[in-house]
């Protein structure tokens, strides 16, 4: 007898069509990029604002002489997990700059950031311990604590207070702490200071993901915990992405040499799994020289983000406060987040728009980021592409 018990395929076909009834529905484009900001899209010619290339070290020719150069030598791939064979000197070189770069004792590589924080997580965590997190931290931090099989207790964005609160209520419990240091749709910073001195009150081991932070802030990009001044006593651990400001791909945790060296013991995703190309860690080393060093790109990135608040402040545009790349304008619900990216696409600018699940219902907002590829005048058509496309809309329904 055939048992009775549901259908993949057509409960997954309805969840889809909800997602589709409710203007949810999720989709990618094929990009052809022709310089550092601009790339065609079904033949229309934009200016992106909405990649993580917040350096605009993507396609810096450094980048694509090291991979070049190092593929020539060594070949493509790592053929083997970092345990078996894979493990390149190119990784190891690259693991110490990390290290040194943050001021930590040790880094270890994964392939992904999403990878890095579910390894990191599950290595540490086991069942009947605690996991507290920012309400908005990034998906792969809340998975890594079910990944762990801990319990996860989640806190009001960026309230410290909250989180001690959280903490406090299973005393007994092993628990890590866990924040973005600049969130991934927001653009603002944890309480970075805060969160440390508690996690240290509380015995609670604190994990801050700079994946946005990284090249961005600190002095000589190290970072959002470099900037402000925490120390690997402070911040144990840190975990820092290959993929946004560095150009390449990738990921790292860095920290003390006896938690660094614990977690490649158990961290599935560093265990079981290829390791990154070589190759593209000898283009991270290059871009890590870049992003230390150049600090000009730094300095017209944070002239770009000025100018671009400035405008839209004269513009009474809703932007959130944020002092990073990131500068989302905050829309309300889906459809007038969809409209608007679809207008700005319509005068030559791609940015996307970031609906639920990805944000909180009536969030909805576009994920406007800047990069240091950007001029002036980009950042200033952007502006007024803004202003033509948004007044249309609803008659800015954030002011009514
Ligand atoms: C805060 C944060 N952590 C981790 C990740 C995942 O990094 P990756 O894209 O390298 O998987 C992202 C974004 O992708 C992120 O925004």
């Amino acid at each position: 007898m055939t048992p009775a018990r549901p259908t993949l395929a057509p409960r997954l076909a309805q969840r889809v069509d909800a997602r589709r009834q409710a203007g949810l529905l999720r989709q990618r484009q094929a990009l052809q990029w022709l310089d550092a900001t601009r790339a065609v899209v079904e033949g229309q010619s934009l200016t992106v604002f909405c990649s993580n290339d917040y350096l605009g070290l993507a396609r810096e020719p450094a980048l694509i002489e090291a991979i070049a150069r190092s593929s020539d030598a060594v070949g493509v791939g790592s053929t083997a997990s970092s345990l078996i064979c894979g493990h390149h000197h190119e990784h190891a070189a690259l693991e110490e700059e990390l290290a040194a770069w943050t001021g930590r004792e040790r880094a270890l590589l994964f392939s992904t950031g999403y990878m890095a924080n579910l390894g990191v997580i599950q290595a540490l965590l086991q069942r009947g311990d605690l996991c507290v997190q920012d309400k908005l931290n990034h998906a792969s931090l809340l998975d890594g604590a079910q990944l762990a099989g801990a319990t996860l207790k989640r806190y009001p964005h960026a309230d410290a207070a909250g989180a001690a609160r959280q903490l406090a209520s299973q005393p007994e419990a092993a628990a890590l702490l866990v924040s973005d240091g600049v969130f991934s749709m927001d653009g603002d910073l944890a309480p970075l200071a805060q969160l440390a001195e508690l996690g240290q009150a509380q015995r609670a081991l604190l994990l801050i993901d700079d994946a946005h932070g990284l090249g961005v802030l600190g002095p000589h990009g190290a970072g959002c915990v470099a900037e402000a001044g925490l120390n690997q006593t402070q911040v144990p651990l840190l975990v820092g992405t290959l993929g946004k400001a560095l150009g390449t791909a990738g990921a790292f945790v860095a920290g003390p040499a006896e938690l660094i060296d614990g977690i490649a013991q158990f961290a599935r995703t560093h265990i079981y799994t290829t390791a990154a190309p070589p190759p593209l860690a000898a283009a991270t080393r290059a871009a890590l020289r870049l992003a230390r060093d150049d600090d000009a790109r730094r300095e017209h990135l944070g002239a770009l983000i000025a100018r671009f608040r400035h405008g839209a402040a004269q513009l009474g545009l809703p932007l959130l406060p944020s002092r990073t790349p990131i500068q989302p304008l905050l829309l309300g619900d889906a459809a007038t987040a969809t409209q608007a990216a679809l207008a700005l696409r319509q005068r030559g600018f791609l940015i996307s728009a970031i609906r639920p699940p990805t944000v909180p219902m009536g969030q909805a907002r576009l994920r406007i980021t800047l990069s240091a590829a950007h001029s002036e005048a980009q950042v200033d058509q952007l502006l007024q592409a803004l202003d033509d496309s948004l007044t249309p809309i609803a008659q800015r329904p954030w002011q009514t």
